[in-house]
């Protein structure tokens, strides 16, 4: 799909669009699992993501198409109004934060198709809530700041979706900037862009292609068993303690017999983690790539083994990196399925590529995909 066949489908639909938006997914290097416990991460956008045509309607509904799953949405605006359609909440959850905001949107008409693979981990549902407040805001002149249309995503996910996510991904969906990482605490929202040219290395993406539909919501479970132990460890005389952030594994040995053991892993994980991405940007910073690449296993082996988010598949993939001499390589994103990320050397990449691939293949019958990273801009007017 492109542009012009949107504006055609656009067309059909509603007429000509006043004008056209892209917002994107995003890959992050390291720092997993720590945005929601005031860590750091360090993410870049890509050049996949949602294009939509938008065009203000005059009336106080909105109707919305979805070129990828073939559907028309239409929804009122005030609260009682949530649509049926599950992507359409997305939008819908939007335009209601907005409004919470005390900022008015009136009704329009939308078209928009994503080339972000959906349940890959590539946060396709960011790259939908940001493309529709960069547009709203453009559009209606609403005046919101970039920072606050990350956290109308965020918002989003947390009071339509049911996710509650932490803000990296609406953030790099927003703040993305060409060729460059972002390295952001998650606390203070304070951020800095980070050159990433790895000469004599590529990243890339290979998609396990599975996504395992879990009961009881286990991102959520995460977060709670990490609030669970910020609050033991308040509790002993650590009141500056707010996030696991904040924690050190003195701490964490502190509230061992009072916390759950199941919680207690969660925690060892994350502040590991945190320390982790302080290493490989330090390590970034001097061009030491097979440091970075040794922190992305030890994160791999992290969320596999104490925060439990892999899955055989994606362990597989990991071996796999390992087996062909790849430099770091770790499961990306909230987990449960998706992707791995993988540094590589040059003249390794050939032989990871097509070993994997026929690997994996040949283990579980799927055909795994293969995505190059090309770090790209953020949310953004195309047309
Ligand atoms: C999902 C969430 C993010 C973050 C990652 C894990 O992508 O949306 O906020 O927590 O998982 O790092």
């Amino acid at each position: 799909m492109d542009t012009k066949q949107l504006k055609d489908v656009f067309q059909q639909h509603y007429g000509t669009p006043d004008a056209i938006y892209s917002s994107p997914g995003r890959i992050n290097l390291i720092g997993e699992h720590t945005d929601y416990n005031g860590g750091f991460v360090l993410p870049g956008a890509i050049d996949k993501g949602i294009t939509l045509a938008i065009k203000a309607n005059g009336t106080d509904k909105v109707r919305v198409f979805s070129l990828d799953y073939n559907e028309t949405a239409e929804f009122g605006m005030t609260e009682a109004d949530k649509p049926a359609q599950s992507w359409a909440k997305y939008i819908f959850g939007v335009v209601r934060e907005i409004e919470k905001r005390g900022k008015t949107v009136k009704g329009f008409d939308a078209a928009f198709y994503g080339d972000v693979p959906l349940g890959a981990g590539l946060s396709s549902s960011a790259a939908l809530e940001s493309a529709f407040a960069f547009a709203l805001n453009d559009i209606y002149a609403l005046g919101l700041k970039r920072y606050d249309l990350a956290l109308i995503g965020q918002a989003t996910e947390h009071n339509y979706v049911g996710v509650k996510c932490g803000i990296m991904d609406q953030f790099i969906s927003i703040f993305g900037k060409k060729g460059r990482l972002l390295s952001l605490d998650c606390r203070s929202l304070n951020y800095e862009f980070v050159p990433f040219d790895p000469a004599g290395y590529k990243l890339v993406l290979i998609d396990s292609c599975v996504k395992h539909e879990l009961v009881n919501n286990p991102y959520n479970r995460r977060r709670e068993s990490c609030e669970a132990v910020v609050a033991a460890i308040r509790k002993h005389h650590h009141p500056y303690v707010q996030f696991l952030r904040d924690a050190t594994f003195e701490m964490l040995e502190e509230v061992k017999d009072e916390v759950s053991a199941e919680d207690y892993m969660r925690a060892e994980f994350v502040i590991g983690e945190v320390q982790r991405l302080l290493d490989a940007c330090a390590a970034l910073e001097k061009g030491d790539y097979k440091t970075v690449g040794q922190k992305m296993y030890e994160t791999h082996t992290g969320l596999s083994k104490l925060y439990e988010v892999s899955c055989e598949e994606l362990d597989f993939l990991n071996d796999c990196a390992k087996k062909y001499g790849v430099t770091g390589s770790r499961i990306m994103g909230g987990g449960f399925g998706g992707c791995t990320i993988n540094l590589v050397e040059d003249a390794k990449y050939d032989a990871f590529i097509s070993g994997t691939v026929a690997d994996y293949k040949a283990k579980f019958s799927i055909d795994p995909k293969v995505y190059d990273v090309v770090i790209s801009d953020g949310a953004r007017k195309i047309e």
